[in-house]
């Protein structure tokens, strides 16, 4: 039986004592067991089955010689950075669900575990309950990744499924979300993707085994998108999904978070809901896509306890990811190539699709909107004084050049 403490009883911390009360006997056959022997919260919770672990003071928690894990839970990066630090310096490994910290300091705090025999894991601080992590660092360690794309953000998939099955605003959407609780509390970090940039952040760093700053990705979110926007999204036989991407090559590794259109052909489009869901390119097994519940109590709670059970059955050793605490310099992300869905005002249209090689017009009509969204939301009517195109193949630093020179632009996303 190992003995650990849980810091931050609130979702996630909870969920841990949940996982490892209900999921007891898989878990004792995995690793002997696992035994919360104290839950650090500033708070009482008075009538909880775990009320009498609750601790103030995380100091008699590193001072006890039985505790081999901290699960930590409590998110943020200025306390959870000490009381990890401190954690890792008395040997006790730990786990999080924290990506904020993870993103700012993993490197640093998988090498301080490793200096002091133990382990710095973080299975949940991406994708949720979606193995994520150990796909990188041990499943596909033989291969050679060259992409990882994917929904990393539960909330904005949401509120973009959403607008499109119920023709709600983004503003309607985004209360909506807040509303069943899958918002942050700020909903900044998710609407404007910086959750998913930390993110992929996190994943790319541990391709590369360096570390990438999050503030380096160029990063779009989707509160920019409208009702509008989809309705061209449809007629590609497609939609608009927020996308966290970042590509290897021999010339470094580039990443970007959008908005995108993703049409019937990519297995991206179907993941609908709160669900996230990635895909991994790499040289020797080609496409292979991780699918699953992104956020919420159980899901993320299991990988934090997943990694607790690993922790446990490597007692006295580190579990090693690879990532060292040398920066990766992104790799020019002007030079990342793609199609890009525009919307002209109709008159300035003849000359955007000169400038922009268009390929392919769109038109909205009654049908196509009748077959999607409710009706009287939106009409065709709607779109009569504009217009929309798909550009030719070309970089980001080709495409801004142009996009400056069309007069008329309404909005444009990548596809
Ligand atoms: N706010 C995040 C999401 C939670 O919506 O995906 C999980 O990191």
């Amino acid at each position: 039986m190992t003995e650990i403490a849980i810091f931050g009883y609130g979702t996630v911390g909870s969920g841990v004592a949940e996982v490892i009360g209900q999921n007891a006997a898989q878990i004792a056959q995995r690793c002997g067991g696992l035994h919360v022997k104290y839950i650090l919260d500033l708070r009482e919770f008075p009538g909880d089955p775990y009320e009498d672990r609750i601790v103030h003071d995380a100091a008699p928690i590193y001072a006890d010689p039985e505790i081999k894990v901290i699960c930590e839970t409590m998110g943020g990066a200025t306390f959870a950075y000490d009381y990890t630090k401190r954690a890792l310096s008395a040997g006790i490994s730990v786990c999080t669900s924290n990506k904020e910290l993870v993103e700012l300091h993993g490197a640093e705090l998988s090498r301080m575990a490793k200096e002091h025999g133990c382990s710095y894991l973080f299975e949940a601080s991406v994708g949720g309950g979606i193995p994520l992590i150990r796909t990188i660092t041990q499943a596909l360690t033989a291969e050679r990744i060259d992409c990882i794309c994917g929904i990393l953000n539960g909330t904005t998939n949401y509120i973009l499924h959403r607008m499109e099955t119920g023709g709600l605003d983004f503003e309607t959407a985004l209360k909506e979300a807040q509303d069943m609780g899958y918002a942050e509390k700020d909903p900044t970090a998710d609407i404007e993707g910086h959750d998913p940039c930390r993110k992929i952040a996190i994943l790319a760093s541990l391709v590369c085994g360096k570390k990438l700053d999050y503030n380096d990705i160029p990063m779009e979110g989707i509160s920019s998108i409208t009702l509008k926007d989809l309705a061209y999204a449809w007629a590609l036989d497609g939609t608009v999904k927020l996308i966290a991407k970042s590509e290897f090559s021999e010339d470094g590794c580039r990443a970007i978070v959008s908005p995108r259109v993703v049409t019937q052909d990519n297995p991206l489009y179907s993941v609908k809901d709160v669900f996230n869901a990635v895909l991994i390119h790499s040289n020797m097994l080609d496409d292979s896509m991780y699918y699953g519940r992104g956020a919420g109590k159980l899901a993320t709670a299991s990988a934090v306890v997943g990694d607790a059970v690993e922790c446990a059955q490597n007692a006295g050793r580190t579990v090693e990811c690879g990532w060292s605490e040398e920066k990766l310099a992104l790799a020019d992300c002007d030079e990342l190539k793609q199609k890009y869905l525009v919307r002209v005002k109709r008159d300035a249209a003849a000359k955007a699709k000169e400038i922009l090689s268009a390929e392919r017009e769109l038109l909205v009509t009654e049908e196509l909107l009748a077959g999607k969204i409710p009706a009287g939301v939106l009409d065709a009517s709607a779109f009569s004084d504009e217009e929309a195109l798909v550009s030719a193949c070309m970089t980001e630093r080709e495409f801004k050049k142009k996009i400056a020179q069309t007069d008329g632009v309404i909005h444009w996303i990548r596809m």
